[in-house]
């Protein structure tokens, strides 16, 4: 009787070891078995309790059930193993056929390039960077600049203003009044201001947030001659070696004498050509002598010292270096057009 127990259970137990699918399960099934309590540990411990003519044979038995079990369960226990660990390989594994992730990184906006490329070129004569705020006081952007209330050139700067003595600066102009004011009497002053500027502008040539770089020197003996020779030096730097550059009489109030700089065309080099109107010059900046009067306003003795100001549209100098005719490209964020 005990015989056919033991025989039935050393072939349960071995299907049951064969079925098993995870390492915990097995665990479970020694334990109910072998462990202190389980059911052959028990069954050893009865043995005692056999007539003496069963238990040799018994005896015998029941030790090879107990072995075959531990046998079967650590056979098991290293395939389970060796199948975990090829699953968590497969996991791991690195298809190196795979397409690889496509990066989308981002570009500097062509005006940014064109205002490092100024202040490259500036930088290395010399010129260190100024800087006002975009949110400007009248005095500043126009009052001290020589454009006093109902003055006419005010007009040419349309405005947006957040209250009567406060306003979007309408050029970057003001900054040589901060500048100089702070600076005073102290020489050089050698500056550019790149910056926002704003008007109420609107069309494909004009736009109401746009970027300008204004120039300021002031120091003994400063003539025209210094501002065309840095602007000569600018214009081949920036649009090559063979430009030329004119200046027209022009108008500012806080310079005089004033001059539009025209650079030769890029595009016919001068013969005339549709882009330059068959004029054979662009026009790219805004320039003078700075005002006496600004420069006693700031704190500058205007018998003693002199100084150049010159003021760019970044934009402008950007459509005609890439050839854009639409200056609202730069801001519908048109990635085709940004990625050229
Ligand atoms: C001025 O703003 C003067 N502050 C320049 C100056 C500085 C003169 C120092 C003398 C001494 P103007 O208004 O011409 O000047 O503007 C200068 C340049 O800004 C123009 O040549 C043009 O390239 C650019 N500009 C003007 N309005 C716009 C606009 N709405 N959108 C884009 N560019 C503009």
């Amino acid at each position: 009787m005990l015989r056919e127990k033991l025989e039935r259970l050393r072939s349960e137990l071995s299907s049951r070891i064969s079925a098993i699918k995870e390492l915990e399960e097995l665990e479970k099934i020694r334990v109910q078995f072998l462990g202190k309590k389980g059911v052959i540990t028990m069954l050893m411990r009865s043995m005692n309790e056999l007539p003496a003519a069963e238990k040799p044979l018994l005896g015998k038995l029941l030790n090879e059930v107990k072995q075959s079990a531990a046998s079967e369960i650590e056979e098991k226990k290293i395939e389970l193993q060796e199948q975990l660990r090829q699953r968590q390989q497969e996991a791991e594994r690195i298809d190196v056929t795979l397409p690889g992730k496509v990066f989308n990184p981002g570009r500097r906006h062509p005006i940014t390039l064109v205002m490092e490329e100024i202040e490259e070129i500036f930088g290395c004569m010399g010129f260190q960077i100024g800087e006002g705020p975009d949110v400007e006081l009248d005095y500043y952007n126009f009052e001290a600049l020589n454009m006093p209330e109902e003055h006419p050139a005010r007009d040419m700067q349309d405005s947006f203003y957040i209250d009567k003595e406060i306003l979007l600066r309408t050029h970057t102009s003001p900054v040589q009044i901060r500048t100089m004011e702070k600076m005073a009497p102290e020489l050089p002053v050698r500056i550019i201001a790149p910056g926002k500027v704003y008007r109420r502008d609107d069309d494909i040539t004009h736009s109401p947030m746009f970027h300008q770089v204004e120039g300021l020197v002031v120091d003994r003996g400063i003539s025209l001659a210094d501002l065309k020779g840095t602007l000569l030096l600018f214009a081949r730097e920036m649009f090559g070696r063979e430009r030329q550059i004119r200046l027209r009489p022009s108008f500012f109030p806080f310079t005089e004498p004033s001059a539009e700089v025209d650079i030769s065309c890029i595009i016919c080099n001068g013969q005339g050509c549709r882009t330059c109107g068959e004029s054979g010059w662009l026009e790219i900046l805004g320039a003078g002598m700075v005002h006496p009067r600004v420069l006693e306003v700031c704190g500058y003795d205007p018998e003693l010292v002199s100084g150049f100001a010159f003021g760019m549209g970044v934009e402008r100098i950007a459509m005609l270096k890439y050839g854009i005719d639409d200056i609202r490209l730069f801001y519908t964020n048109d990635l085709r057009m940004l990625r050229q």
